[in-house]
């Protein structure tokens, strides 16, 4: 599970000043939970790894199992919070060059760009290949997946015709609205429903994340109990017993101390994506009004060795936020070598993983002497129960960091901007 590591806060930010927003934390607590603030019709997330819809949610197992035996590739075409999601899980909880390896269903995601070279390449990845789509798309009517979904439509009906085909789209998107079901219910295509009460940004635990995620192979049992011990864990609105609401205030103190920019921060290569989903969780909830957090994030070591430099001594506007993994499940020994050329002959006996974690202690010793303050995330192990207990913990804190900075945290009124500029230049020409 996750805890809350506050050794690298003490220079910037004192237990007083956290317990000083225990009152303001109590009062949109009780307004979150009764539904009395601004945004109240998109809470759905709450409760949701409670009362998720158990038949639905056996669907989506059948479903990824009937997917997993007839196919060698799966498309899933979504983008935002129909895309970021699932990738993040799968890319957590499976070996890192899981499309590389035979026998598995290869998972390709399409429809987040719409880069005519990416198009293209993912079209060589199928070509020969048994293959189904799963559309993705809340509103229905998001240009990039449309577009993405017509090409490989047509491909799938070249390729099986058009009643093949129809068997082997599964759409998720809203239960009435939008194109996109339109379409379902004309062709009768396998549909999932994205909850009303439920924004993108908040899906991934609904059937959005869940297909895919089941058909990578993860266990999405373990994922909804690993939310259902964070939603209980973080029921309490007392400040020193709900680390989820800590994280949300330490961010809002840092914020008032000029400190703008949060870098999140991963030792390991499979959180990229994490980071992604996160960035828009809370770019989407809190960039508002002219005011906001700026979420960005790293992976270290490598970006050690390009933002490094940056972080120790550029613009003071910075915290960062480690995810720090305690339990990893593979052992990389360091042996000993009889020339010891490159010197390193006193770490024999040590592992990758001591390597590894001192470089996370020395990285923040260091970040924090030059003014960049670090919370720490310890969480437990990367499986499925700990990833589903870290995205509640996420999506909770941001309700709460969002309330605190006086933004609704679940619209998105400024994605609409460029969207209608885009429609209008595409219907000029
Ligand atoms: O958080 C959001 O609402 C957006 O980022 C959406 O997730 C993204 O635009 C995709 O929308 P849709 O699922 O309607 O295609």
């Amino acid at each position: 599970m996750l805890k809350l590591n506050k050794d690298f806060l003490k220079d910037f930010v004192s237990q007083e000043e956290i317990n000083n927003y225990q009152l303001e934390v109590s009062g949109i607590d009780s307004g979150i939970r009764n539904g009395d603030l601004i945004g109240s019709e998109f809470l759905g997330w709450i409760d949701l790894p409670k009362n998720y819809d158990k038949k639905e949610f056996a669907k989506i197992k059948k479903v990824s199992e009937k997917i997993k035996k007839e196919n060698d590739v799966l498309l899933v075409i979504g983008i935002g919070g129909s895309f970021l999601g699932a990738k993040a899980v799968i890319d957590m909880l499976n070996h890192s060059f899981r499309n590389e390896i035979e026998g598995e269903t290869k998972i390709y995601f399409v429809g987040q760009n719409m880069s005519t070279d990416y198009i293209k390449n993912v079209e060589d990845m199928i070509r020969g290949k048994n293959f189904s789509i799963n559309i993705i798309s809340k509103s229905g009517t998001t240009l990039e997946p449309a577009l993405s979904f017509r090409y490989f439509k047509d491909i799938l009906i070249d390729k099986y015709g058009e009643d093949e085909a129809n068997n082997r789209i599964y759409a998720t998107t809203d239960k009435e609205r939008g194109a996109l079901k339109q379409q379902a219910d004309v062709n009768n295509w396998e549909t999932f429903v994205i909850p009303d009460n439920i924004g993108g940004r908040f899906s991934v635990l609904t059937a959005v994340g869940l297909l895919p995620i089941s058909v990578s192979g993860i266990d999405i049992e373990q994922l909804m109990l690993g939310a259902n011990q964070a939603r209980v864990d973080y029921t309490d609105e007392n400040l020193n017993k709900n680390d989820a609401y800590q994280y949300a205030v330490i961010r809002n103190i840092l914020y008032r101390k000029g400190k703008s920019i949060e870098m999140l921060v991963g030792y390991e290569p499979k959180l990229s994506l994490f980071n992604e989903w996160w960035k828009q969780l809370y770019g989407e909830s809190e960039g508002k009004n002219n005011q906001g957090i700026f979420p960005t994030s790293a992976v270290f070591s490598t970006d050690l060795h390009s933002l490094g430099q940056y972080i120790q001594e550029g613009r003071r506007d910075l915290f960062e936020t480690v995810i720090k993994i305690i339990n990893i499940e593979n052992t990389v020994n360091i042996s000993l070598d009889e020339k010891n050329l490159d010197e390193l002959n006193f770490l024999n006996g040590k592992n990758m993983q001591f390597a590894n974690d001192s470089a996370l202690i020395a990285t923040a010793q260091a970040h924090v002497s030059g003014g960049v303050p670090n919370i720490i995330l310890e969480l437990d192990r990367l499986d499925a129960f700990n990833v589903g207990y870290m995205i509640y913990f996420f999506e909770l804190a941001v309700a709460m960091s969002g309330h605190l900075g006086k933004v609704n945290p679940f619209d998105q009124p400024g994605v609409e901007a460029y969207k209608s500029n885009m429609f209008k230049l595409l219907n000029d020409e």
